[in-house]
């Protein structure tokens, strides 16, 4: 079946979501650009960057939203979830209310986000270990009753950044695999997106 992909060119829409300050830009300038600032600057409104991947025998193009964490941006979150297919739900494991936070995006993604869409929570900043506020099995334990894979990250150090972008497209493929009749390539499962207006 794998090789029924080859030079396929799969579109992957996610969303980074989460408080200000938490990292969700540091992550996605990680992933797509290789850098870290330790002054990032924060998110007006939302960002959106692009990547694109090879992996096994297929082209995957992550189209990002980062959006900003601020209490004041938080109406416009609709438009940048609606139609992705996956959500990183991103916490700073030096500050607990940052972790309290994602419960309520849990359920506004339940609430009014896309149908099966696939989650990951990212504790980040696990370079600050002297800060933890947040245990690991606190964390995991969220995750998982939230359905969602978890990982502690470090945008600064690298690390587990890559993995959580990899896992998610894993995972979107084969929730659309479980879907489709047996036989059929897997890969055109998620329909081709258009890019919004403001892509
Ligand atoms: P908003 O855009 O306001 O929603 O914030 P954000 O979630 O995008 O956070 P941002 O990426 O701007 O990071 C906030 C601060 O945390 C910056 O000063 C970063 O340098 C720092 N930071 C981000 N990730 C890490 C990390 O993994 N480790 C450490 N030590 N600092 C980090
Ligand atoms: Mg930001």
């Amino acid at each position: 079946m794998a090789a029924a992909n080859t030079g396929r060119v799969f579109q992957f829409k996610l969303v980074l979501l989460g408080d200000s300050a938490v990292g969700k830009s540091s992550l996605v300038l990680r992933f797509v650009r290789g850098q870290f600032f330790e002054y990032q600057e924060s998110t007006i409104g939302a960002a959106f960057l692009t990547q694109t991947v090879a992996l096994n025998d297929t082209t995957v193009k992550f189209e990002i939203w980062d959006t900003a964490g601020q209490e004041r941006y938080h109406s416009l979150a609709p438009m940048y979830y609606r139609g992705a297919a996956a959500a990183i739900l991103v916490y700073d494991m030096t500050k607990k209310s940052s972790f309290e936070k994602l419960q309520k995006w849990v359920d506004e993604l339940k609430e009014r986000g896309p149908e099966g869409i696939v989650l990951c929570v990212a504790a980040n900043k696990c370079d600050l270990e002297e800060g933890r506020e947040v245990e690991v099995a606190e964390g995991a334990e969220f995750a998982q009753k939230s359905g969602a894979d978890f990982f502690e990250t470090s945008a600064k150090n690298d690390e587990n950044v890559g993995r959580i972008f990899t896992t998610l497209v894993t995972n979107v493929q084969r929730k659309s695999e479980a879907a489709r009749p047996a036989g059929e390539a897997r890969l055109d499962a998620a329909p081709p997106k258009k890019t919004s207006c403001c892509g």
